[in-house]
């Protein structure tokens, strides 16, 4: 193990610690779910990369704790409701929410999370208190849109590439990029790197994205920990749809597609044909390459040692699940 494999899972392990402790009274309908969701194997990527940012002016950790939970608790509460929307019943390796209880409960314990996660936000005495909680409610406004788009896509099958970058940006990337700013701000570096920060977690985000897409096809709900059937089910507009430039090739995967509940697997082999087929994969890696190499050129622009989110940036790409 690498020195910096080293601090990332440390990292990750005081995390998942402080997790464990951060919701312990209240009614047991929300403490149960809230406690059951915490203690899955979520990859805290985003807590990660905000105590990674905010080590570029070596702010101590306690300092910046607070706001990295105040992400990943911001991120879990959107993977309840969106397991909700998208009906799936497996997430981090457990039974979903509203799966092992009910959607009442997934509602009000999600809800219940966001509100823990405001809450720590709001604990600190940060000079720039103000900006940070200002800057944390654009990024729950951008999900809540990204999810929006991603919703209002699935009865849509005409979306340009533009469009679903502009959708990921909002579901997906915001929120990265708000992981790194965060980090950035709370260590009191200047506006402009904190700027810096926020493009280089979106640009990893967006390739986040679409790795996600991607591996959602080619891995399984085991090695994901999380089931992967709504993509196909719902019509889920992903990279796949997103590349694809002719009419009469969208109509043949969506006659691919209608077939997924009698008999998954060959389906599954069909849209593989397909991205074959019409080289997506290759699109799709092109994508990916694009963007961590546009992350780390912004790297370069940033004062202090870059090596760790670098090898941050290398996580991603060579990421597996
Ligand atoms: C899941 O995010 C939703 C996407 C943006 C693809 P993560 O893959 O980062 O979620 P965890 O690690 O399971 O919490
Ligand atoms: C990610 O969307 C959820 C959020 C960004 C809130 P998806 O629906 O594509 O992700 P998975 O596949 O459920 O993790
Ligand atoms: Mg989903
Ligand atoms: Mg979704």
């Amino acid at each position: 193990m690498s020195d910096y494999d080293k601090k990332i899972s440390a990292f990750r392990d005081l995390i998942n610690n402080r997790l464990g402790s951060v919701y312990s009274t209240g009614p047991n309908m929300l403490r149960d779910p809230i406690n059951h969701v915490l203690s899955g194997q979520g990859k805290r990527l985003r807590p990660i990369l905000t105590l990674i940012s905010s080590e570029l002016n070596s702010t101590p950790l306690e300092a910046v704790m607070p706001a990295a939970l105040s992400i990943e608790l911001l991120h879990n509460f959107t993977l309840i409701h969106d397991d909700i929307m998208d009906q799936d019943l497996m997430r981090h390796g457990l039974e979903t929410v509203h799966s092992k209880w009910d959607g009442n409960t997934a509602i009000l314990s999600g809800d219940a999370m966001l509100a823990v996660s405001m809450k720590l936000l709001s604990e600190n005495n940060h000079e720039n208190k103000a900006m940070i909680l200002g800057t944390f409610i654009k990024g729950l406004l951008s999900v809540c849109e990204g999810q929006a788009l991603d919703i209002e896509f699935e009865d849509n099958s005409d979306i340009t590439l533009d469009d679903y970058i502009n959708m990921i940006y909002l579901k997906t990337a915001y929120m990265i990029g708000l992981s790194a700013q965060i980090g950035g701000m709370i260590s009191n570096l200047p506006c402009e790197e904190c700027e810096l920060l926020k493009k280089y977690g979106q640009s990893i985000g967006l390739a986040y994205q679409v790795q996600d897409d991607i591996l959602e096809l080619y891995s399984d709900p085991q090695n994901m920990s999380k089931s992967l059937d709504s993509d196909i089910l719902l019509k889920k507009k992903t990279f796949v749809w997103a590349s694809i430039d002719s009419k009469d090739d969208r109509k043949e995967l969506d006659s691919i597609m209608r077939e997924y509940t009698n008999n998954k697997s060959k389906v599954i082999n069909d849209i593989k044909d397909f991205i074959t087929r019409l080289d997506i994969k290759d699109k799709a890696h092109e994508f990916i390459l694009k963007h961590i190499n546009i992350a780390n050129e912004t790297l370069l622009n940033l004062n202090g040692d870059i090596g760790l989110l670098k090898y941050f940036s290398d996580l991603i790409l060579r990421r597996e699940k």
